[in-house]
């Protein structure tokens, strides 16, 4: 067998892999192994790269390219590693951004070194993927450093209101349009250099005028950018592998946009268009909503201990203060006196797809109590009390009462319609989205202010402590 014939083998095996990883990663039960064969399959796929280049690089290039990927491969580890689970959105948007680099690249050095016997229609098509793989990859590079400066908070998740965003983003894309004309007819490296710019003004813009509040459609949609900006950079190298595996990441992120858009109410055009019918956000205050009403953690107990059933929506709160182990202890303690606990999971709640699945199923939180958004939504208004925990956009009922508010039309937990409704956060801060929120002010209501751990776990041991004087009696009653 040739190296070429095991190689382009290999790729095939790969291919399944990754086919077989995504299949994996839509389940939680089969994620791990997911992420496995995932592994596998970019290891069979990076070994049969080098072995291919091997036949036309010196010694000295494939010691670099060692040296690249052990440099690469040991960062990548080590942000893995000491990534917090809050943190991932902003290392996917990073990892993005160097895809689109690389793509962007890629599209230069396709311009710089062309191979002398293309000519004719073929020359014209490899000047095509050129520009069409640096605008993609230019794109996708500023939109991802801006999703990235977005996601940790160095710049506001408002969105940027330029009058005329529009038609700014549409004379970009006939711009795009007339260059890439002029660039297939005759190359030329101010039409390069001018799209590039353009792409990188583009991304940028695309991003940063879509608000807090669809930033979860902009993580995928971003991923799905990248896929189609590795599968042109296949083109251009001729690798069969990259093409299909970024045909693979470019659908799958496109289906989960537009899962994203139908869970959030929105038009998949009006995000991509960079915030198309972008309602101008209002601001965190309180206006005229009236008075909170506060609660202690014991009085918190006291209402569990009177409740038949509880549910618990937990949102990007409790990932930052890791309050899911002691939530899940609470849901146990709960359960085993009777009530029945449930936990509602809106699909955007945190900051990734299936954040709070994720963090729940580290706690060992069984599956089947751990509810979608759909399923649970009817069961609120026959419910005692619903837990809150550092939740706060995706329980707003502003979006269902106030067509005036940014997130009108987001389909969000309809926790209010519980008898008693008990909200843990720090403040009277609004949520991701900066839009105050009326349910604190709700009859039904109740804040209990504080870090989300601590305050569940002033709960459990207001529960431990009724327990024992309890358990005592019993003993002495033997
Ligand atoms: P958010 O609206 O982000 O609100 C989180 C709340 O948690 C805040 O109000 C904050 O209030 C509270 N909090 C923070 N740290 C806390 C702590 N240590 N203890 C207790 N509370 C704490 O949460 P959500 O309801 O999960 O909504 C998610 C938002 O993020 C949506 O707008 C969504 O569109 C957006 N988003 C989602 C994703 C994905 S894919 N899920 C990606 C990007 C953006 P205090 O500061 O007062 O404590």
């Amino acid at each position: 067998m040739t190296t070429t014939t095991a190689a382009q083998a290999a790729y095939v095996v790969a291919s399944l892999l990754f086919i077989l990883s995504l299949a994996g990663l839509s389940q939680h039960r089969t994620s791990r192994s997911g992420v496995v064969w995932g592994i596998a399959g970019m290891v069979i796929a990076l070994a049969a790269t080098i072995g291919l280049a091997s036949r036309s690089i010196t010694a000295a290039g494939l010691v670099l390219i060692a040296v690249a990927t052990a440099v690469g491969a040991g960062i990548g580890l080590w942000r893995a590693r000491v990534v917090e689970m809050t943190g991932m959105p902003e290392l996917i948007a990073v990892m993005h951004s160097f895809v689109g680099l690389a793509a962007a690249l890629v599209g230069w050095n396709g311009y710089l070194d062309v191979d002398a016997e293309l000519t004719g229609s073929l020359l014209r098509i490899h000047h095509a993927e050129v520009f069409l793989g640096v605008f993609i990859g230019a794109v996708t590079f500023t939109g991802s450093v801006v999703a990235y400066l977005k996601l940790s908070a160095r710049i506001k998740s408002r969105p940027l209101m330029l009058p005329g965003r529009h038609a700014l983003n549409l004379g970009a894309l006939a711009a795009f349009a007339v260059l890439t004309v002029a660039f297939v007819a005759r190359p030329h490296m101010g039409l390069l250099i001018a799209v590039t710019v353009l792409a990188l003004a583009l991304g940028a813009h695309l991003v940063a005028s879509i608000g807090g509040g669809d930033m979860p459609v902009v993580v995928s949609m971003l991923n799905s950018y990248s896929g189609w900006a590795a599968a042109a950079s296949g083109f251009l190298l001729a690798n069969n592998l990259l093409i299909v595996t970024g045909a693979l990441v470019g659908s799958s992120g496109a289906y989960l946009s537009y899962i994203m858009c139908k869970a959030m109410n929105r038009s998949f055009l009006s995000v991509i268009a960079g915030g198309f019918g972008a309602r101008t956000v209002t601001s965190g205050d309180a206006g005229d909503l009236g008075e909170h009403q506060e609660i202690s953690a014991e009085d918190t107990a006291e209402l569990l201990r009177d409740a038949s059933s509880v549910i618990i929506t937990p949102g990007y709160g409790m990932a930052v203060a890791q309050a899911q182990y002691p939530v899940a202890e609470l849901a146990r303690k709960l359960r085993d006196r009777g009530i029945e606990v449930r936990f509602g999971i809106h699909p955007v709640a945190g900051r990734l797809p299936g954040h709070m699945n994720v963090l729940l199923a580290e706690a060992n939180v069984p599956y089947d109590i751990v509810l979608d958004m759909d399923e649970i939504n009817d069961d609120f208004a026959a419910t005692s009390v619903v837990l809150v925990i550092g939740a706060n956009d995706t329980v707003n009922p502003a979006a269902t009462d106030d067509p005036a508010s940014p997130i009108a039309g987001m389909p969000v937990l309809h926790v209010w319609e519980a008898a008693h409704v008990v909200v843990f956060k720090r403040s009277m801060a609004a949520g991701y989205a900066g839009v105050q929120n009326p349910l604190f002010f709700r009859e039904n209501s109740r804040m209990l202010f504080g870090d989300a751990r601590q305050r569940v776990d002033a709960i459990l041991s207001s529960l431990d402590a009724t327990d024992a004087p309890a358990a005592a009696m019993v003993g002495t009653a033997n």
